[in-house]
C-alpha cells in the first residue's frame, strides 16, 4: 500500500501528533520528514502523555518501524535525552531508524539562532532558537554536518575543524561572545553518536523497501504549510517544507507513491511567534480559547496566539498541498462559545484577494471578512460517532469544509486516542 502525508494546513500545533497515533495503529512505517526539535507533538495514551520532538509518534506503537527522515535536522543531545525518557518510560527503541543523510544542529547553531533573534530586535521572528535555521541554512550551503560524518570519527574531526574556525570567528566577530572549544565539541558529539549509531540507516532504502513489499506508510510533517520557506509568511516561517512536496522529500518517496494527502487544521487558528494572524482575537474570546485549548507551546512553553478559523489561508494551504482529506482538531475547545466566527476572505486597501500576499507587511493589513455561526454550547468530549454531535456543530464542520475545500473525514473533540469521530465520505449531515 503506497504512502499517505498527515501535515498542518495552518500555523503548526494543530494535533499532527494525535492523527499520526491514531493511524500510526494500522501502519508499518512512521516517517518524520522535516524540522527538528523546534517541533513538539503532544500525544495522550494509556500510558500517560508523550512530548515528542524528534522522534515519531509511531514509537509509541509497538511493531511500527519509525523512521527520522534525511529531511530532518536532529540535535544529537535532543534526540539522546528524548530517547532516554521514553526508555524510561518502557517504549521500544528498537524499531528507530535514523537516516545517516539528516543533517545535524551543531552546539554554534541554537547559540547562532539566539543571537541572531536578539539581534533582530522587533523585527524577531519569534524562533524556538533550537538551531533551525542556521541549520537548514548550513545545509543548503552545503557546510552543514550530517549524521554519516557524526558515525566516522576522523571525518568528523576534519569537517569540523574547518567548519569551527568559521563558525568561531563568526561567534567571535559578529556577535562578540566565546568562540567554542573544538575538544570539548568533539568529545561530547562522540559520545552521543555511540547512542545513535545502533539506529542509523539509509532511511530512503528502508522507505522504498517497505513501499516495494506493500507496506502501509505515514509519513509525518512537522510545522504546518503557513509557516513553509517558499509559501509561509516569509521571513514569519520555519526554514525547512512542512508541504506534501517536502514530504516526499524529506522521507524518501516519489508524489506518484503518494495516495492520500491528510491536511489537519484547528476548529480555529494559533500561531507561536511573529507574523501575521489576520483573524487574531484579542479580546476575551481569544482568551478563553486559550485557555480551554490549553494553547501553550510543547517546546517553548510560550502562550498561543489565537484567531477565528481563516478559510482563507487554509483553502490556499489545501490548493496547494493537494489536500485529499482533512482531519479538524479540537473542536470541543469551542464547546462553550455562544456564536462562532469563520473568516470567508481577505480585504486589502478596499479589494477583495483571494490568497495570502507575498508580502509581510501586505499580508499582516488584510482585514478578514467573517461569517458568523451560533454555537452549540455543549460538552462534545463524549461523542463517538457523528450522529452524536449537535446540530450546530454539524453546521459549522460543513461551513469550514466548504472554506477549505476537501472533505473532513475526521474530527477531534479531545485530546485522548479515543476521542477521534470519524466522518466517512459521504455522510455528510446538512448541505
Ligand atoms: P524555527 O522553526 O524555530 O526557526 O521558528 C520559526 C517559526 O516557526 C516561529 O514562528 C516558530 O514559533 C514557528 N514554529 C517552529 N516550530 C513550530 C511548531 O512545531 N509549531 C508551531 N510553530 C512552530
Amino acid at each position: 500500500m503506497p504512502a499517505t502525508i498527515i501535515m498542518g494546513g495552518q500555523w503548526g500545533d494543530e494535533g499532527k501528533g494525535k492523527l499520526t497515533d491514531a493511524l500510526a495503529a494500522e501502519a508499518d512505517l512512521v516517517v518524520r520528514a522535516n524540522g527538528g526539535s523546534n517541533a513538539g507533538h503532544t500525544v495522550v495514551t494509556p500510558q500517560g502523555t508523550f512530548k515528542l520532538h524528534l522522534i515519531p509518534s509511531g514509537i509509541l506503537h509497538d511493531r511500527v518501524v519509525s523512521v527520522i527522515g534525511a529531511g530532518v535536522v536532529i540535535e544529537p543531545s535532543a534526540l539522546v535525552s528524548e530517547m532516554k525518557g521514553l526508555r524510561e518510560r518502557q517504549i521500544d527503541l528498537s524499531p528507530l531508524r535514523i537516516s545517516e543523510r539528516a543533517h545535524l544542529v551543531m552546539p554554534y547553531h541554537p547559540q547562532i539562532d539566539s543571537l541572531e533573534e536578539d539581534r533582530r530586535g522587533e523585527q524577531q521572528i519569534g524562533t524556538t532558537r533550537r538551531g533551525i535555521g542556521p541549520a537548514y541554512a548550513d545545509k543548503v550551503s552545503r557546510t552543514g554536518l550530517r549524521i554519516a560524518d557524526l558515525m566516522d570519527e576522523r571525518i568528523l574531526r576534519y569537517r569540523l575543524r574547518t567548519e569551527l574556525d568559521r563558525k568561531n570567528a563568526l561567534l567571535d566577530r559578529l556577535y562578540g561572545v566565546e568562540p567554542l572549544d573544538y575538544d570539548t565539541v568533539v568529545s561530547e558529539l562522540l559520545e552521543l553518536a555511540e547512542v545513535i549509531r545502533p539506529h542509523v540507516v539509509a532511511s530512503e532504502v528502508v522507505v522504498q523497501d517497505a513501499l516495494a513489499t506493500g507496506q502501509n506508510i505515514l509519513i509525518e510533517c512537522a510545522q504546518a504549510s503557513m509557516l513553509d520557506i517558499d509559501y509561509g509568511s516569509y521571513p514569519y516561517v520555519t526554514s525547512s517544507s512542512p508541504t506534501a512536496a517536502g514530504a516526499c522529500q524529506g522521507a524518501g518517496v516519489g508524489p506518484t507513491q503518494v495516495t492520500q494527502i491528510i491536511a489537519v487544521f484547528k476548529a480555529y487558528s494559533t500561531r507561536v511567534g511573529s507574523g501575521p494572524l489576520p483573524t487574531e482575537l484579542y479580546d476575551e474570546t481569544g482568551e478563553l480559547i486559550r485557555r480551554r485549548g490549553n494553547e501553550y507551546g510543547t517546546t517553548t512553553g510560550r502562550p498561543r496566539r489565537v484567531g477565528w478559523f481563516d478559510g482563507t489561508s487554509a483553502r490556499y494551504a489545501a490548493r496547494l498541498n493537494g489536500v485529499t482529506e482533512v482531519a479538524l482538531t479540537l473542536v470541543d475547545v469551542l464547546d462553550t462559545l455562544p456564536e462562532i466566527a469563520v473568516s470567508n476572505g481577505y480585504r486589502l486597501k478596499g479589494e477583495e484577494i483571494a490568497y495570502p500576499p507575498a508580502q509581510d507587511s501586505e499580508f499582516a493589513m488584510v482585514e478578514p471578512t467573517y461569517q458568523t455561526v451560533r454555537g452549540w454550547e455543549q460538552d462534545i468530549t463524549g461523542a463517538r460517532s457523528i450522529k452524536e454531535l449537535p446540530l450546530n456543530a454539524l453546521v459549522y464542520l460543513d461551513l469550514i469544509e466548504e472554506r477549505i475545500g476537501a472533505p473532513i473525514t475526521r474530527i477531534g473533540v479531545g485530546p485522548g486516542r479515543e476521542q477521534l469521530v470519524d466522518r466517512p465520505s459521504g455522510q455528510v449531515a446538512i448541505r
